[in-house]
């Protein structure tokens, strides 16, 4: 995870990069650093907090000349989050300064074997590379330095470097975290994703895998150049426009991004339809489509709410495209795969595209010759761009950690998607969506009944949610959002599961929501819960319209049996929500967590 930005050029390069990291700090925010030069003083000084960004800036003064700089919002890996662990390091004569995304797996070796002279003042993984840098430039270019630093070094990388002898100069590396160039006539900016880039770059590049870059000054402007880890340069990539919609990073009035992108949900859906459906027909390109002809197997791979909204994805592909479906978590796929079905495709869900677990399971199937489609809230992001094909979810930028709007699209379009492979086209989705969305309306609009629900229930230090089916696999997602962002201990269990062994926790007032969308399985999990309330549990239900019984808490607005998700969440991310205010804590950016999980 974390995050880095750097900048060169006519503005005040500490303003680019704070604003720059504040933007990134979804990606990390246990401690924060920036190096820059000061042309004054001519010297590089560094400033480091444990804090968030923008104690970078209230804390610090900052010359109004200075015009390079990098920095970064870390999401700690090796070591505490303290001062000295923080980025940016420097080598250990204080030549180089570096900041880095990523994880280096073999850093103690190369201690051992190139550096064990040398004296460190961090337990990161991040100063073996910059040390490695001093090293080898006693003998080799700073170029060669690095490029013989990057040939050694086994993990994920993202890198920016100052050699603090060239106050004209930035150097960077790329390999497997995300790294991205922006261009604008007043400099160039390097950082972990296109959102630093708002205000500062007309246009944007993306890099591959093992790229190294140059930063300098030519004709009195700065430019870049990439190469190749053997040293040869590489032509320049696409140049994307920064068609932002920069209304979506801020607030729009309400107090906090989840609120907002709660809120946004049923707007979500109506665009996807937009994008995706033309009245009754499907615009799914054709060639997603033909992906998965003579496919006999899908398997879906994801991690968290993604993985959520996968188990979601395997009741479409299964009900309504009749294709047998497995669904796996990311991180457990790549070290222990199944004996896989010759005849599959392998269907990757993350909102961002860029996680690490995800990302292995690509390189490896896709190395074994299984077809790969990618749904996405991100469609530069490298999952978009790696897999064979691409489907974006049309969620817009989502800021707060925990995720919302981003799982209400990928169902949305793994419905879509699934009615297009149907041959019948099972559902009547224009109708079943619209409602839907009419539906999350209703309950959003309701918001301040669920905030009086979580004052009377949600009380103590252990919740469950349980459910049957499809009612089950929102159960999960409705837990990990309350735990995220409460830090109550929550479950998701599969109703029937609850006297096999948990029940052992359910005291009094321990509060157990059932999710009750499906007709067939109503009593049962209704039977359930009454068990839960012989040992003086607190219920609470949530159910539909036809689905509801005498006085179930909350009771949502009809919607096609399968399209339930999208509105039986809603209520569990309210109350998730509103039980985080009355805790006090920190709803967008909760602790531990980071948005962008960049390290397997
Ligand atoms: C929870 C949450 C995470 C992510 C997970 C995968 O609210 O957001 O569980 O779903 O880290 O991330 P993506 O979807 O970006 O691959």
């Amino acid at each position: 995870m974390c995050g880095i930005v750097g900048f060169i050029g006519q503005e005040k390069a500490s303003d680019v990069v704070i604003k720059g990291l504040e933007r990134l700090e979804y990606r990390g925010y246990d401690s924060c650093g920036i190096t820059f030069y000061n042309p004054n003083e001519s010297k590089f000084v560094t400033n480091k907090t444990t804090g968030r960004v923008s104690k970078l800036l209230n804390e610090n003064d900052y010359p109004d000349n200075n015009h390079l700089a990098i920095g970064h919002t870390r999401w700690a890996t090796h070591g505490v989050a303290n001062h000295s662990n923080t980025h940016p390091h420097y080598s250990m004569n204080d030549r180089f300064v570096i900041v880095h995304n990523g994880v280096i797996e073999n850093h103690k070796e190369l201690v051992f074997k190139y550096l064990p002279d040398y004296k460190f003042r961090s337990e990161t993984d991040t100063e073996v590379i910059v040390n490695l840098i001093e090293k080898f430039s006693k003998e080799l270019s700073v170029l060669e330095a690095i490029r013989k630093t990057i040939s050694l070094l086994e993990g994920s990388y993202a890198l920016l470097i100052i050699d603090t002898q060239d106050t004209d100069k930035l150097y960077a590396v790329k390999n497997k975290s995300p790294l991205l160039i922006g261009e604008s006539d007043k400099g160039i900016i390097l950082g972990s994703d296109v959102l630093a880039f708002v205000n500062y770059a007309d246009n944007y590049y993306l890099l591959e895998d093992n790229s190294v870059i140059t930063v300098e000054k030519i004709n009195e402007k700065y430019n870049f150049e990439i190469f190749d880890t053997i040293g040869l340069k590489i032509e320049k990539p696409e140049k994307h426009p920064m068609d932002f919609v920069t209304d979506e990073l801020d607030k729009a009035g309400f107090e906090h991004y989840m609120l907002k992108e709660i809120s946004e949900q049923p707007a979500v859906v109506r665009k996807i339809m937009s994008e995706y459906m033309d009245g009754n027909d499907l615009k799914i390109n054709y060639k997603v489509k033909s992906l998965f002809e003579g496919v006999n197997r899908v398997y879906i791979l994801a991690a968290g709410t993604s993985y959520h909204a996968g188990l979601i994805g395997r009741v479409y592909f299964e009900e309504i495209a009749k294709i047998p479906t497995e669904v796996f978590i990311a991180s457990e796929f790549a070290y222990n795969e199944p004996l896989i079905e010759p005849n599959s495709i392998f269907v990757l869900i993350s909102q961002s595209g860029e996680t690490a677990d995800l990302r292995a399971c690509l390189v490896n199937v896709r190395e074994q010759g299984f077809k790969t489609l990618s749904i996405t809230n991100v469609p530069t992001s490298t999952l978009a761009r790696e897999a064979d094909q691409t489907l974006n979810i049309y969620a817009g930028t989502e800021i707060a950690v925990a995720s919302t709007k981003a799982y209400i699209g990928q169902i949305a379009v793994l419905a879509i998607l699934s009615n297009c492979l149907s041959k019948q086209h099972s559902l009547d989705l224009v109708s079943e969506m619209s409602r839907a969305a009419v539906s999350m309306e209703n309950i959003v609009d309701k918001r301040d009944y669920i905030e009086e629900v979580v004052q009377k229930t949600i009380k103590g230090d252990h919740c469950f949610y349980i459910g049957r089916g499809i009612d089950y696999f929102v159960s999960l997602e409705a837990a990990l959002k309350l735990k995220e962002i409460t830090y109550i201990h929550t479950d998701g269990l599969a109703a029937g599961e609850l006297k096999h062994g948990p029940m052992a926790l359910i005291e009094k007032d321990v509060p157990v929501i059932a999710i009750i969308s499906q007709d067939h399985i109503n009593n049962n999990t209704r039977s359930n819960l009454e068990e839960a309330k012989a040992r003086e549990a607190k219920p609470l239900v949530i159910s539909l319209d036809n689905t509801s019984k005498g006085n179930d808490e909350i009771v949502l607005m009809d919607v096609h049996r399968l399209l339930s998700p999208l509105v039986t969440i809603i209520p569990a991310q309210l109350i998730a929500y509103y039980k985080a205010i009355d805790l006090g804590v920190d709803i967008d950016k909760p602790r531990n967590l980071a948005k962008s999980a960049t390290v397997e």
